[in-house]
């Protein structure tokens, strides 16, 4: 088969760690008889750069007329002083929305090979965890009215949520559910907001009417931020807004202390997907070739598990890197203090690369 996949390799590491899981998705197409034609656009501050906005159309087209979307990572100091409008996150929120994406998984869990690098307290971390944060992408605060008044000293965001908004992203949640623990823990602030009243009845409704085979159960945010810390091998998937699971999934992602290893996947309607790692940009070590490529080759294999349901060849990638980390390689970010034999980034590829 032949697949399209637009490439939006985006600001600081972007290019480096994209580039290498281009390397690695040829390297399964050769294996399993499958053309991968890559096309690349520009989002973020590279964007602003060339065309004076963070998404100009010709990322949007190309996207959608794509079978599916790798993104590296935008933003970065170059671009802190420009209008609002135009600033580089700008461009990420406008391609979610564009693509219609209101589904983001952003999954962290302790890689065995890597358990020492968990922060937690080792008996906490002995227990392992593995949690699927499904966070609601295209809608509420990020997207709400805003504004200042007149003067200029007072400022408001608002947090909305519709019914559908929250029954399609939380359909998402129950579905891969079933395919894990089949335990949903609905993640917010309904003792405060009525906007988290809303989500919990409609997640609630949704469960009875839906999916009674799935545990349900609802927690505050802020207590949830406590137990990822306390006993994050309760959860198996979380469903929240998209604020809270901005906040949620960094934390998660920080607690497994590997967050070069992360990958992530937006999804809505289509099979068209964008993937990518959880990351940020890293400006300080662009173009240094520490940046470990990791999380985007992982993010690569999401997209060929969830896009084109090419689960071996998923697999395949996720195997060959399990490989790597379990044969003691590692990466800088990754690397045990003092342990001074870790890879550059391209190395590392390499070295995943000859697994596959
Ligand atoms: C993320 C990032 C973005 C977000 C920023 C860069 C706009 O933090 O993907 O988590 O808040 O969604
Ligand atoms: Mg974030």
């Amino acid at each position: 088969m032949k697949y399209n996949i637009a490439l939006v390799p985006g600001d600081g590491i972007g290019p480096e760690i994209v580039s290498a899981a281009v390397e690695v998705l040829k390297a399964v197409g050769d294996k399993y008889g499958h053309e991968f034609v890559f096309n690349e656009y520009y989002a973020g501050g590279c964007a602003i750069d060339k065309f004076g906005e963070p998404l100009p159309q010709e990322t949007i087209d190309g996207c959608l007329a794509s079978d599916s979307v790798i993104l590296g990572a935008v933003g970065g100091p170059k671009w802190d002083d420009v209008p609002n409008h135009l600033r580089p996150e700008k461009g990420l929120l406008a391609i979610r929305k564009a693509l219609g994406l209101y589904t983001n998984l952003r999954p962290a869990k302790i890689q065995p090979a890597l358990a020492d690098a968990c922060v937690l307290r080792p008996d906490i971390a002995a227990k392992g965890f593995d949690l699927m944060i499904v966070r609601e992408l295209t809608g509420g605060i990020y997207f709400g009215e805003r504004g200042r008044n007149e003067k200029g000293d007072a400022a408001y965001d608002t947090e909305s949520y519709s019914t559908e908004e929250i029954e399609r992203n939380a359909r998402n949640a129950f579905e891969i559910a079933r395919k894990r623990k089949g335990h949903v823990t609905s993640v917010e602030k309904s003792n405060v907001l009525e906007t988290s009243r809303l989500w919990k009845e409609t997640v609630h409704h949704l469960q009875e009417t839906e999916y009674p085979d799935v545990k349900l159960d609802d927690m505050y945010v802020d207590n949830a931020a406590m137990q990822l810390v306390r006993d994050p091998s309760f959860f198996d998937v979380i469903v929240t807004s998209n604020m809270f699971g901005d906040i949620l999934s960094d934390e998660a992602s920080q607690v497994t202390g590997s967050i070069g290893l992360l990958a992530s996947a937006s999804l809505g309607d289509s099979k068209r997907g964008m993937y990518e790692p959880i990351h940020g940009s890293a400006p300080d070590i662009a173009g240094t070739g520490l940046a470990n490529p990791i999380a985007t080759i992982l993010s690569a294999a999401m997209m060929l598990r969830y896009s084109f349901d090419l689960g071996e060849e998923a697999d395949c990638i996720e195997n060959a890197v399990n490989k790597v980390l379990e044969a003691g390689w590692r990466t800088k970010d990754i690397a045990a203090p003092g342990d001074e034999n870790w890879l550059k980034g391209s190395e590392m590829k390499d070295k995943i690369l000859a697994e596959i």
